[in-house]
């Protein structure tokens, strides 16, 4: 199993979508084992987002993130991070295919609503950034029996 970490950034907390945004992770049989409503603190944002640092981009991404709440969740499943990337789409939402969640309900690169790791060495750094161990629930589920086939795991 892997554990992924999603951001519902500001524009998708100011817009109402967080519920329809969950929904899709929850429906294709995925787990939540963390989650969080925050401001995101400069210092957080600014090591979540150090690869982009220098890019043009990189001072309005900051500001954007740090401007309004955000959803944190971790997500768990096999093959986690590539599943929620896929759910997620292209990084601009009018590139994105329609059927992601970048696809189907934005109409920007900036403003693209959520963030998925992009890798499971991102995913543990971004995890150990957002959540203290404690604050990611284990636990099983019954229906997770239905969800994976045991011989084709
Ligand atoms: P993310 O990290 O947020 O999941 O998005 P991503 O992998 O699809 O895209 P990435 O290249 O990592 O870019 C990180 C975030 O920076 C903002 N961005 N703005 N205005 C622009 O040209 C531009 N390019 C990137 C987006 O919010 C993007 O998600
Ligand atoms: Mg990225």
């Amino acid at each position: 199993m892997e554990t992924s970490l999603i951001i519902l950034k500001p524009d998708a907390v100011q817009r109402g979508l967080m519920g329809q945004i969950i929904a899709r992770f929850e429906q294709k049989g995925l787990r939540f084992v963390g989650m969080k409503f925050m401001m995101v603190p400069l210092e957080i944002a600014e090591k979540h987002y150090a690869e982009h640092k220098g890019k043009p981009f990189y001072d309005g991404l900051i500001q954007f993130v740090t401007s309004s709440p955000v959803l944190v969740l971790a997500i768990r499943g096999i093959d986690a991070v590539s599943v929620c990337r896929k759910l997620i789409g292209a990084t601009n939402g009018r590139k994105a295919e329609p059927g992601t969640i970048r696809g189907d309900f934005g109409m920007s690169g900036g403003f693209n609503m959520i963030h998925g790791s992009d890798s499971p060495e991102s995913a543990e750094r971004e995890l150990a950034l957002w959540f203290d161990a404690a604050e990611l629930v284990e636990y099983d589920r019954t229906i997770e029996k239905w969800v994976y086939d045991p011989s084709d795991l």
